[in-house]
């Protein structure tokens, strides 16, 4: 593939309605960091902001995992965002957040994309990407991590210690992240504001249309105990529903598992 083209705020904010851009001001833009989630949560009394990488150095997956995260053309993006309060659905953020990503890719044009309960994004079976969710304080803060492979090459990605897949190897091009980064805006910053009316009954509408897991066989592993059953959706709470072989049903938690879909 060929050399990524840099990432550029006014390309981004060009790409985004006035309205959004008012939101969003400034992007703040680093050939390398850290990480950017951390960079984010670093920066005090900030209520709004986003950052991207070229590269990270330390970048931080789910469940205390490594995200490798070398400068050959991925999508490293943060953004820091203030409810006025704890929504009452906190715990379904991070679903709200993966469907603005996968809405944002069928935007860019992309076909098949799923989401694997709770914050992965797939790609027939292989992932794509993930979010990392870390609160700030006060507690009403949050910075969003998203990571996408867009350029991600077989010998960068040899240390994945799962099946991956890069974009730009699904749709044969080398990847314009600032269309992308701008279509993820204009999905996630409406949705977070509208996040404190969160609704799960039609919310569940939109997720089903991505969910990977559904009616597949699964393994939900609570660090104590091992399950085994059919997914089948979301519960009242956003958790993950598994029907289990004696018939009855058990929801399970986002912070609590790891789920791995059973061939
Ligand atoms: C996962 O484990 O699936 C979540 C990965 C989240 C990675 C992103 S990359 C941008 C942001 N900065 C980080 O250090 N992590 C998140």
């Amino acid at each position: 593939m060929s050399v990524p083209m840099p990432l550029d705020q006014q390309q981004i904010l060009s790409q985004i309605q006035p309205e959004l851009r008012a939101v969003v001001q400034e992007i703040h833009i680093f050939p390398s960091l850290d990480s950017t989630n951390a960079w984010l949560l670093a920066q005090p009394n900030h209520c709004f902001g986003i950052c991207l990488a070229e590269e990270q150095t330390a970048g931080r997956g789910r469940r205390g995992r490594v995200w490798q995260s070398p400068k050959s053309g991925n999508i490293y993006f943060s953004l820091r965002w203030c409810f006025e309060q704890v929504p009452a659905h906190y715990a379904c953020l991070g679903l709200v957040v993966g469907v603005a990503v996968a809405e944002a890719l069928a935007e860019y044009g992309l076909e098949g994309q799923m989401l694997k309960w709770p914050n992965d994004i797939y790609y027939q079976g292989q992932k794509l990407g993930g979010i990392l969710l870390q609160t700030a304080q006060p507690l009403q803060q949050v910075v969003i991590g998203i990571g996408l492979n867009t350029g991600m090459s077989l010998e960068a990605g040899a240390s994945i210690d799962q099946t991956w897949c890069d974009l730009s190897e699904i749709m044969q091009q080398s990847i314009d992240r600032n269309r992308l980064i701008a279509a993820i805006l204009r999905q996630l910053i409406p949705a977070l504001q509208a996040f404190p009316q969160f609704n799960l009954p039609s919310f569940k509408q939109q997720w089903q249309r991505w969910d990977w897991l559904d009616q597949q066989p699964v393994q939900v592993d609570t660090g104590r105990e091992r399950w085994q059953g059919i997914a089948c959706g979301l519960d009242e709470q956003g958790q993950l529903q598994v029907a289990l072989a004696d018939g009855s049903r058990r929801a399970f938690s986002s912070a609590e598992v790891s789920v791995r879909q059973l061939s």
